[in-house]
């Protein structure tokens, strides 16, 4: 059996998993992979160099994927560098990762996780930062813990995007995807995870609209929910290189993309992880 090695990260979260090849894992290894990966919700793989085959393969180990691979990238198909251009639609997608956020809670289910991989990385910045919503929720205090546990908000992608600025066209690059949503779902603020039971925090840039609160006080103690979470211990920021992979657990964790010089390549794929609809469901309201 595999015997890998897990460093633990400075951090509420997350840990480097080194000597193993995630490519070659037999069931007894992943499943001790997997209850590591409930325990830690980031795991780290340097020197992985999955293949988009082999990416696929690993990460549906964790459940169907919720849509095919898909390279998050400045590069164009005919291999030139796109202009940093913010009427560009994937350009508006690259930047408003740029927020803190979970995957696909502006879908009727959230995601449950992803796998990222790293394959052409610029020369500085560009990292991925994650943080740490169980943390964040076990660090509020007695009265803030009361007042969210009765609370919800909508989740939108299209509110999300016009928020940063970007009003996406209908005939752009990008392919749409969650920014059709008719009904934004209305989700708690505090979520209960299905595997470790644990509550946690349900915010970021998606998020509106609570329910009996004005437009304004909603914005200012969502902010307020999301400048508590995001700062140490419960926040890390990976510096990529060329052949790392990572999972993370997106019922538990924010994740934000930082900024890097756009004149230079970044090329990551990403396995989007479908969300169990049992635990992950919210209806449209
Ligand atoms: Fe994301």
């Amino acid at each position: 059996m595999t015997d890998f090695h897990v460093a633990p990260l400075d951090a509420s979260f997350g840990a480097v998993v080194t000597g193993l090849k995630l490519a070659d894992l037999d069931d007894a290894a992943f499943s001790r992979l997997y209850d590591t990966w409930l325990e830690y919700a980031l795991l780290v793989f340097p020197d992985q160099h999955l293949s988009n085959d082999q990416q696929v393969e690993f990460a549906t180990r964790f459940g169907e994927l919720e849509f095919d691979l898909v390279a998050i990238s400045n590069v164009k198909k005919d291999g030139s560098v796109r202009v940093e251009d913010d009427a560009d639609g994937v350009i508006q997608v690259l930047k408003g990762n740029m927020g803190w956020h979970c995957d696909s809670t502006y879908m009727p289910v959230q995601a449950k996780g992803a796998v990222f991989t790293a394959h052409v990385v610029p020369s500085s910045r560009g990292e991925t930062g994650w943080a740490d919503l169980r943390a964040g929720y076990d660090a509020l205090d007695a009265a803030t813990k009361e007042k969210v546990a009765t609370l919800s908000a909508y989740h939108s992608l299209r509110y999300s995007q016009k928020k940063a600025g970007f009003t996406p066209k209908a005939d752009g690059d990008y392919n749409g995807y969650g920014l059709d949503v008719q009904d934004p779902p209305l989700r708690p603020l505090v979520k209960t995870h299905p595997e470790t039971g644990r509550k946690s925090l349900l915010i970021g840039r998606h998020a509106y609209g609570i329910p009996g609160m004005d437009p304004a006080e909603s914005e200012a103690f969502l902010k307020s929910l999301v400048d508590h979470t995001c700062q140490p211990p419960r926040v890390y920021h990976h510096r990529w290189t060329a052949g790392d992979a990572v999972v993370w657990d997106n019922r538990r964790l924010l994740h934000q993309s930082c900024p890097w010089d756009m004149t230079q390549a970044r090329v990551m794929y990403h396995a989007r992880i479908a969300g169990d609809p049992a635990s992950e469901f919210a209806g449209p309201n």
